[in-house]
C-alpha cells in the first residue's frame, strides 16, 4: 500500500483501521454511485451545479485513495443516459467540470501511474470532450497502477441492450454462433472487459438504488451505502467502506467452506 499522507494526512482512528485490514480482504474493483451533489448544495443555499463543482475534489480523493490502496479498478458513474433530462443549464455544467477536470487533472493520473478509460456511449458526446477523452486514454495507456474507469452516457440497460445489438450483427454476418454466447463471452464484449467485476459498490448520500449502473457485472457485488453526501466524501469514507467490505462473507450463491452448512445437501435451495 502506497503513502496515503500524500493525499490527505489521516488520523489515527482511519491509520488504526486501514491497518487492521488484512490485504487479501480488499477489493479488486470499487465502483461508486456519486450521488447527493443536489442537496449539498441546496443544504447551503447554493444552485445545484455548485454541489457538481464541490464534487470535484471528492473525484479527486477517491481515485487517489483508490490508487494507494493499490486496488485493480475504480469506476465512477459520472454521467448516465437519464441525465440528458435534467435542466439543460445542469447538463451544460457538468459537461464542462469534465472538460476542465480532463484538462487539469489528467497530470494527477499520469502522476498515480493510473490507466484511464471512458466507458458508454462516448460516440454520443460533444467533439471536444471526445478528444479530452482520448488525450487521457493516450496519455495513461502506458501506466501499469489502477485502471480509472468513468462512466460517461452510460446505464447498464443500454449496455447490454448495445451488446445484443453487435451479438445480432455478428450472427447475421456468420462471425459469431448462438452456442458461442456463454457469459464469458458476454462479459468479454462489455465496455468493461477485461476489468474484474467490482467487488464493493459505494453509494453516497443514502440512497439504496443501482439506477441502472452495471448492472450486468454487480451481480455479486457487496454495497455499501453511506449517508455522506458525495461533496463531503474524503478518503476516510472510501476506507471505512472498504473496511465495512473486508468484514462481508462472501458466498457467490454458494455456501462457505468448512461453514456448519458445509455438508453435502444441507445448503437450502435458496442460499444467496
Ligand atoms: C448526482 O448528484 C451526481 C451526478 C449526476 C453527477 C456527478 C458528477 C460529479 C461528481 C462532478 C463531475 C465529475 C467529473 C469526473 C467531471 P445529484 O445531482 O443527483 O444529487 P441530488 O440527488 O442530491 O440532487
Amino acid at each position: 500500500m502506497k503513502d496515503l499522507d500524500a493525499i490527505a494526512p489521516l488520523g489515527s482512528p482511519e491509520r488504526e483501521v486501514l491497518a487492521r485490514i488484512p490485504p487479501d480482504r480488499l477489493p479488486r474493483h470499487i465502483a461508486i454511485i456519486m450521488d447527493g451533489n443536489g442537496r449539498w448544495a441546496q443544504q447551503r443555499g447554493l444552485p445545484r451545479v455548485e454541489g457538481h463543482r464541490a464534487g470535484i475534489r471528492a473525484v479527486r480523493e477517491a481515485v487517489e485513495t483508490a490508487a494507494r490502496l493499490e486496488v485493480e479498478a475504480l469506476t465512477l458513474y459520472a454521467f448516465s443516459t437519464e441525465n440528458w433530462k435534467r435542466p439543460r443549464w445542469e447538463v451544460r455544467t457538468l459537461m464542462g467540470l469534465l472538460k476542465e477536470y480532463l484538462k487539469k487533472e489528467l497530470h494527477v493520473l499520469v502522476e498515480n501511474n493510473i490507466r484511464f478509460r471512458p466507458i458508454g456511449r462516448i460516440g454520443e458526446l460533444e467533439e471536444e470532450i471526445q478528444r479530452g477523452l482520448e488525450r487521457a486514454v493516450t496519455a495513461t495507456q502506458g501506466n501499469t497502477g489502477m485502471l480509472f474507469q468513468i462512466a460517461l452516457n452510460y446505464s447498464g440497460r443500454a449496455e447490454i441492450t448495445d451488446l445484443v445489438r453487435e451479438a445480432v450483427r455478428l450472427a447475421a454476418a456468420g462471425t459469431l454462433d448462438a452456442g458461442a454466447i456463454d457469459e464469458a463471452w458476454v462479459s468479454a464484449h462489455l465496455t468493461t472487459a477485461g476489468t474484474p467485476d467490482p467487488d464493493l459498490l459505494i453509494r453516497t448520500s443514502g440512497e439504496q438504488r443501482l439506477s441502472n449502473f452495471l448492472l450486468w457485472q454487480v451481480a455479486y457485488t457487496e454495497l455499501h451505502i453511506t449517508p455522506v453526501l458525495w461533496p463531503d466524501f474524503r478518503a476516510r469514507d472510501v476506507i471505512a467502506a472498504v473496511a465495512d467490505f473486508a468484514r462481508r462473507e462472501r458466498r457467490f450463491g454458494g455456501v462457505l467452506e468448512g461453514g456448519s452448512e458445509g455438508a453435502e445437501g444441507e445448503a437450502s435451495e435458496g442460499e444467496r
